[in-house]
Formats: C-alpha cells, structure tokens, sequence
C-alpha cells in the first residue's frame, strides 16, 4: 500500500507549529495610526471606531509613550482642525500652528528618536471641501496647485520634526516635489513612505468620522479603482523613481493580492494600512459575539504579513505589541 503522506505530523502540537511557522508578527512591524484634534477639553470617542479617540495634545503624549513603551516600531499621526479653521486650500496644514505640526513638535520633544515619529501629508482634513487637494473652478482637484500645497506642508512637518512623510493624497508627482524641497531645505534626512497603491475605498467610511472630514462626493479621480492591479505596479515603479524610501498599499484586506505583486517589486521596505474599516467590521462582529476578537485581529494581521507586507499600520498596534511581548 502507497503510505499516506502526512502534512499533520507538523501540527500535532503548540510547539511544533510554533517550530515550523512562516510568518512572523513582532511589535517593531506596527505602527500606530493616531488622531489628534483642536480644541478638545477631553479624547472624544469615535463611535464608527470603538476604543479609538480623538485625542487631545495631553491624551496624545500619554498614549504615544504608552505604544512606544510597548514596542511598536512608529506613529502615524492625523490632525483634526477645528471646523472653523478649515478653508478652500487647507491653510491648516503648513501653518507652524496647525495641529498637526504642534502635535509633532509635542511628540519629537517627548520622544525624540525612540520612535518614528510620521505625518500625513494631506489636505483633506484641513479642507472645507475635505478633497485631498485643492479644487479648480470647476469643481476638479488640481493636481499641480496641489503639489505646491503638499510641499509647503510637507516642509512644515519636516521643521515639526517628522522622521516620515505619508503623503496620500495620490497626485501625480507627490514624492518628487515634496524629495526635491526637502533636499533644498536641507532635511535630506526625511525619509518619504509613499502611499504608492491606494484605493477608493469604501471602507474609508469610520475614517471620515475620525477626522470630521467634510467630503461631499467621492476620491474616484485620485484614488485607484478597485478594478485596477496592474496600475498599482506603475504607480508603485513612479513613486520608486521619484524617491520614495518606503511604498505603501491601502486598504490591506481586500488588496492583498496587490501587496503580494508590491512585495515582488519594490526594493524598498512594503507597508499596507489596515485601515478604519477593517477594524470597525472585527470589532463590530466581536461586540455580537460572531467573531472571537483577539484570533481574528491576529489572523488579520498574520496575513497581511504573510501577503508581503513588512510593516503594517493598525489602530491595534499597542494592544497587540502588548499581546505579543
Ligand atoms: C487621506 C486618508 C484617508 C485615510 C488615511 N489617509 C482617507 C481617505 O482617503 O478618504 C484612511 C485611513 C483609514 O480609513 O483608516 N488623507
């Protein structure tokens, strides 16, 4: 008789399967996605996001020491501006007194390089219109009048004391203007995670409440279509030779398959963000007991390692740094 060939031998116990994993999650791969708002007395609960907050300057500091603490390898930082603070080209944004840039000088005062500190470099928090850029008469985003928005911000992050820039408003030519001014500027030392692949998602939606975005309408003439894989490779091609040091893919769950094809090209280290959707279904399936919470945020994050990904962005970073020792 043929002898049955048996993969199971190598999962008969806690310790064998622990012997012959592939994959490997460790703290130092998460980083930390944190929103902080102007003007609040108190962290403000997102209700699309449970357990996440809007932070103020003070919960900001004790949490971004607390994920530091656990291990976790950056922060992602969002501001959120005061509504009346927004305005059509997202003053907010480069203002030395934005948010944003008050909050990182906070945080490269408290931490300095323990961590790596990183911004969004984006105008749709800082918009009336909440469009990632700057809009034309006709109602259209304007690519290159938005480049000039992304450098001057992209400057005053730098000065705050980013170590990385996230652009991700998805223009065409974002990383070369903003590697060119800050070369000029002399922060040739700002590196640049690209949000090289990012999708039109629907699953942005909890986002939209984290940053008390504006936005009337849809992202569909800057972001990808989900249809769309082999664009991705071009996008990601672009943002290389434009000087990104790290590339991005955005949502993670459904785009797997594109963090695989990213990870098979770049020679650069691949990120993927685990974005506000992908923890709102867990976390609302976990609330009615359908799910068990803490297997499938690990499964969760597992396969997003797994598909390629080096570092991911998750808004359980500090919990599971802490899960994981
Ligand atoms: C845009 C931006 C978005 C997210 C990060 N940066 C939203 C969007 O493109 O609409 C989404 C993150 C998330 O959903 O967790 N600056």
């Amino acid at each position: 008789m043929v002898p049955v060939v048996r993969p199971r031998r190598l999962r008969t116990t806690p310790a064998m399967r622990r012997l012959v994993a592939e994959t490997t999650l460790a703290p130092r791969q998460l980083v930390l996605p944190m929103f902080v708002a102007d003007g609040l007395d108190d962290p403000r609960e997102i209700s699309s996001m449970p357990g996440v907050v809007q932070h103020t300057f003070d919960s900001l500091r004790r949490a971004a020491a607390e994920a530091v603490e656990a291990g976790v390898g950056g922060l992602m930082l969002f501001g959120v501006p005061r509504t009346e603070d927004k305005d059509a080209r997202g003053s907010g944004a480069d203002s030395d007194d934005g948010v944003l840039n008050r909050a990182l000088r906070l945080l490269t005062d408290d931490l300095g390089d323990a961590t790596v500190l990183m911004a969004d470099t984006c105008l749709d928090e800082f918009t009336d219109h909440g469009h990632c850029g700057v809009v034309d008469p006709h109602g259209r985003v304007d690519n290159d009048a938005t480049l000039d928005r992304y450098v001057s911000m992209a400057l005053a992050q730098a000065r705050s004391g980013a170590h990385l820039l996230g652009p991700s408003g998805m223009m065409d030519g974002q990383v070369a203007a903003i590697r060119a001014a800050l070369d000029e500027a002399g922060f040739a030392d700002t590196g640049i995670l690209a949000y090289a692949a990012k999708y039109a998602s629907a699953f942005y939606g909890p986002f939209r409440e984290a940053v008390g975005s504006s936005l009337e309408g849809d992202r569909r003439t800057y972001q990808q279509d989900p249809a769309n894989r082999i664009e991705s490779l071009r996008e990601v091609r672009l943002d290389l030779d434009e000087g990104a040091d790290l590339v991005m893919v955005k949502p993670a769950m459904s785009y797997l398959d594109i963090v695989r094809d990213v990870a098979e090209i770049a020679d650069v280290p691949v990120a993927a963000y685990q974005i506000s959707g992908e923890y709102s279904m867990i976390t609302a399936a976990a609330e009615r007991g359908w799910i068990d919470r803490d297997a499938a945020i690990l499964e969760s994050l597992t396969s997003i390692r797994r598909a390629g990904a080096s570092i991911i962005l998750t808004y359980w970073a500090t919990e599971v740094a802490q899960r994981l020792g």
